[in-house]
């Protein structure tokens, strides 16, 4: 689905706004995350760190679980926000749980600067395994 540039900028704003909420005492590495889905709400959130380090949890897996916990399964696009002066795009194990809800899904990846990711789940993690194979 082709996002309007207005819900391109209100995905990035709720992301950068999420990103506030880091708690990376740790890494130090704020990420803020948010989703679209296609009854046009947004769910945001952070990453989540612990002093157990390999608890973690990224700021895209808190936004998208936060959908689904609210009962809204349609995610139609994931922005993710660091302020660094270069994107970051989603980790492995956050592009194999977006592609759980859709492989379609648009993702945008911003920072402090101007620069940009702008892509699709399915290019990020090409020949997927999801749900189709265990039908
Ligand atoms: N992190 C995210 O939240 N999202 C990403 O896309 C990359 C990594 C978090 C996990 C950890 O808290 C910190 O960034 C450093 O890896």
């Amino acid at each position: 689905m082709k996002l309007t540039s207005s819900q391109r900028q209100r995905l990035i704003a709720a992301a950068r706004a999420a990103s506030r909420a880091s708690y990376a005492p740790y890494s130090k590495f704020r990420v803020g995350a948010a989703v679209l889905t296609r009854s046009g709400r947004i769910f945001s959130g952070c990453n989540v760190e612990n002093a157990s380090y390999g608890l973690a949890n990224c700021a895209e897996r808190t936004a998208i679980f936060s959908a689904i916990a609210a009962g809204d399964r349609g995610i139609v696009a994931v922005a993710v926000y660091t302020p660094t002066s270069a994107p970051t795009t989603p980790c492995g194990a956050c592009r194999q749980v977006i592609n759980e809800f859709n492989p379609q899904a648009s993702i945008i990846c911003a920072c402090r600067t101007r620069r940009r990711i702008e892509t699709r789940l399915d290019q990020l993690l090409p020949e997927a395994f999801g749900p189709k194979n265990l039908l």
